[in-house]
């Protein structure tokens, strides 16, 4: 039997052959999933969500949760929103939708592996935009447009640099996206995740601008599998109909989650304020033991939940293994993030102070030895 061609090329990711070194004795800080528990109201309200008629539901999703989504925004709840199986669900829906064979598709570097791997599976070309350290600012001078440009993937904040894109570069984006005639994907899923203030949307700024969201980072739901898009309605349309061949809906057991989360702003608002504090102290921790013990100071990352960090190897897939198995703490290569991640080790501080302070303990005291020669 031989897999398609489409999959030529295409690994389980370098993230799932880290995080399969685990042993019960290790620091996981790998993880890419947010480290807090559902508090007793999200619990109700998930158990009021099982609740509802077990059945399809419109392929968008239910118009009601529709129109909380597009609550705010000028997007139509009828045909400019859809909900999906998580972020990766709408990505693929959206890659379906409009990379063909022989397209180019702008991805950061580094960045999400999926963005890649989405466009290789249409036949298409990722082609890489490097972002500048130690800040990881975009030159959109330096996006590589052609006449096969189909689309542009921002992601902000960043997986893996916990970056955010300000507002003249999103603009620039837009702009230049236009100019090529070309769509822009924006991959909001950490967007309620930040420290200092809250980071721009791409929304609102072209009519060729698609976003992505979801529920798994700022609610702890990376199992419930709830995510949606935002875009005009002729970007939509065609959309709507991948995403009915992917998922027919997403499920509606989730869908209702969703929507109690979003009705009840005030339990909302305060969850998300709660996050942010716990996710701020656990990005000082980080920060404060990256500095001291791997001596290395880095810009605080504005959003997500992770610390990009330059280390002292230029094989950062063979330095993360031999950590995973010689000092027991799990950790990302950058360059599973795109070659201009080589040289860091994404650190994510989803976790405990305790994990975090005894993680990254461990990196620094295995490579002090390793440094020594001993
Ligand atoms: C940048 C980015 N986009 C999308 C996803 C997928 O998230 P979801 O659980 O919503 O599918 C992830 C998950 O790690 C991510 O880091």
């Amino acid at each position: 039997m031989w897999p398609a061609l489409r999959l030529d090329g295409i690994e389980i990711s370098i993230i799932r052959q880290i995080n399969a070194l685990a042993t019960p004795l290790s620091v996981n800080l790998g993880i890419g999933e947010p480290n807090f528990e559902p508090d007793a109201t999200l619990r109700d309200m998930a158990r009021r969500a099982a609740t509802v008629p077990w059945r399809y539901s419109p392929n968008a999703g239910n118009l009601s949760l529709r129109k909380r989504i597009a609550q705010g925004s000028h997007f139509d709840p009828g045909s400019e929103v859809c909900v999906t199986a998580g972020t990766e669900e709408a990505l693929y829906a959206i890659f379906q939708a409009f990379v063909d064979p022989g397209h180019e598709v702008l991805i950061p570097n580094p960045g999400f592996i999926s963005y890649a791997m989405l466009a290789r599976m249409c036949g298409a070309t990722p082609v890489p935009y490097d972002l500048e350290p130690p800040d990881w600012t975009i030159d959109p001078s330096k996006l590589r447009f052609t006449n096969k440009t189909r689309l542009v993937v921002v992601n902000s904040p960043s997986n893996p640099l916990g970056a955010v894109i300000d507002n003249k570069t999103l603009d620039a984006i837009a702009r230049a996206a236009e100019e090529h005639d070309a769509l822009v994907v924006s991959d909001e899923v950490y967007g309620e995740l930040w420290f200092d203030e809250r980071p721009p949307s791409m929304l609102g700024r072209s009519k060729n601008a698609i976003a992505v969201n979801g529920m798994s980072k700022s609610h702890s739901m990376t199992g419930l599998r709830l995510g949606w898009i935002l875009a005009a309605e002729p970007i939509m349309k065609p959309i709507i109909t991948t995403h009915q061949y992917i998922a027919t809906c997403a499920s509606v057991f989730s869908q209702a989650l969703a929507e109690a989360v979003l009705d009840n702003s005030r339990w909302n608002r305060s969850w998300l304020e709660n996050v942010r504090a716990q996710l701020r102290t656990q990005r000082d921790a980080a920060l404060h033991s990256i500095e001291h013990e791997l001596g290395a100071k880095i810009p605080p990352p504005p959003g997500a939940f992770y610390a990009f960090v330059p280390v002292p190897s230029s094989d950062t897939l063979t330095l993360a293994k031999t950590l995973a198995a010689d000092a027991a703490v799990l950790v990302i290569p950058g360059v599973a993030f795109g070659s201009a991640g080589e040289g860091f080790l994404r650190i994510s501080f989803a976790a405990s102070l305790d994990q975090i302070g005894s993680g990254i303990e461990r990196i620094g005291r295995w490579l002090r030895t390793a440094g020594s020669g001993s």
